[in-house]
């Protein structure tokens, strides 16, 4: 099929139905996956669509109550947690939307309880803090917190969670958290307090620590299919590749220098491909004269500096033409180029990649092979 568009990401969507079922077969309790971010550049409104349309997702994971409300706006029902919390000026607005902010202090909590009532009620998970120094109350805080929130009208409490500094790479550093975790429920329950669900893996904690896996698990990167960490191949698969138009082809000679700066230098004749895709579409300027791209099933170099709208590539003996598209990330042929490929070369991680992919590129949808025209049809 012909897209009518400069750029655009294939987003699989049997590909994200097979990492739940991979993720929910490591973690045996139901998911709250995260979709933060536009689904991590995945396009949040589709994948909530879908992912709660699987038995195994109890809700859904945002940051932001904005986000929760963009996604109430597209008539999405399910359980909405905002991992971000609330600001007391948006307490209502999460009451009304019947999303579920995390709180990490007696203060947030009562900002909802504020404009909550038995009419409209209001649920929120507790964030305790084990070790990540970010968000979320110290243990005894925490231990306070849970007795007050209990007796704040309007108010219950539907989950305690924590979150993770180090599960993909120091197994000594999560053990600690969740000993820190464990302790907390240790009290509470010597105290005769009602716990609720509890929550702390993210993906990689879904996989390398069974101890954390707890009554729901939180994962995002695995549902699009990459796994950040090390150790044997648990089985996901690649949820999006990123595709972008040629919109011009040149011949250059020897010595003739590509792009700005004069960075790419030819070092004979060659033909040039400039592709619809820059830095401005999340093809960053780091990558510059360091990736490939992939053209009619062959492996092509990054030549010069990659500008805001455009980059080039020397596609000499790719016998590509105005009509073929580069694959920057994704296959083609025997070929294939991961986001963890980008971000190696960068310097830091898939999620960065995912995530900046800007709101020029098209997400394209596809189910069985092909391209699902009725979301298609859809403006993201
Ligand atoms: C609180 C929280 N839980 C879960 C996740 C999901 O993590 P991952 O994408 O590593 O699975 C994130 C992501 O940043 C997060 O902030």
């Amino acid at each position: 099929m012909k897209l009518p568009y400069p750029a655009w990401a294939e987003v699989d969507l049997d590909r994200l139905h097979h990492n739940v079922d991979v993720i929910h077969a490591a973690a045996g309790v139901p998911l709250l996956p995260v979709i933060k971010a536009n689904a991590y550049g995945h396009g949040a409104n589709v994948l909530a669509i879908q992912l709660l349309r699987r038995q195994e997702v109890a809700g859904l994971c945002v940051w932001t109550i904005q986000e929760a409300e963009a996604l109430r706006r597209e008539g999405i029902k399910g359980r909405i947690v905002a991992l971000g919390g609330v600001a007391p000026q948006e307490a209502r607005l999460a009451v009304e939307l019947c999303v579920e902010p995390v709180v990490g202090s007696v203060a947030q909590a009562q900002a909802l309880a504020g404009v909550a009532n038995r009419r409209k009620p209001a649920s929120v998970h507790l964030k305790v803090d084990t070790g990540m120094a970010r968000l979320g109350a110290d243990r005894q805080d925490a231990f306070d917190a849970i007795a007050k929130i209990s007796r704040m009208e309007g108010l219950s409490l539907a989950g305690l969670m924590t979150h993770f500094a180090f599960a993909g790479e120091n197994r000594k550093g999560v053990r600690e958290q969740v000993e820190s975790f464990e302790d907390l429920l240790g009290a509470l329950r010597g105290a005769g307090k009602n716990i609720p669900s509890c929550h702390a893996a993210n993906t990689a904690g879904i996989f390398l620590h069974p101890e954390a896996r707890f009554q729901l698990v939180r994962p995002g990167i695995g549902l699009y299919g990459i796994q950040e960490f090390a150790g044997p191949d648990v089985g996901l698969k690649p949820v999006l590749s990123l595709k972008a138009r040629v919109s011009w082809i040149r011949d250059v000679s020897k010595g003739q220098t590509v792009s700005y700066g004069g960075i790419w230098k030819s070092p004979g004749k060659r033909r040039v491909a400039v592709v619809s895709l820059g830095y401005a579409d999340g093809y960053s300027r780091l990558l510059s004269n360091r990736v490939h791209g992939i053209i009619n099933g062959k492996r092509t170099k990054q030549i010069g500096v990659i500008c805001m709208d455009v980059s080039m590539f020397d596609i000499t003996r790719t016998g590509a033409g105005e009509r073929d598209f580069m694959t920057l990330i994704g296959s083609d042929g025997a070929h294939c180029i991961g986001a963890l490929d980008l971000a190696h070369v960068m310097g830091t991680i898939s999620y960065e990649i995912l995530c900046g992919i800007g709101n020029r590129v098209r997400r394209i949808y596809h189910r069985s092979g092909k391209v699902d025209r009725k979301l298609l049809m859809r403006v993201f």
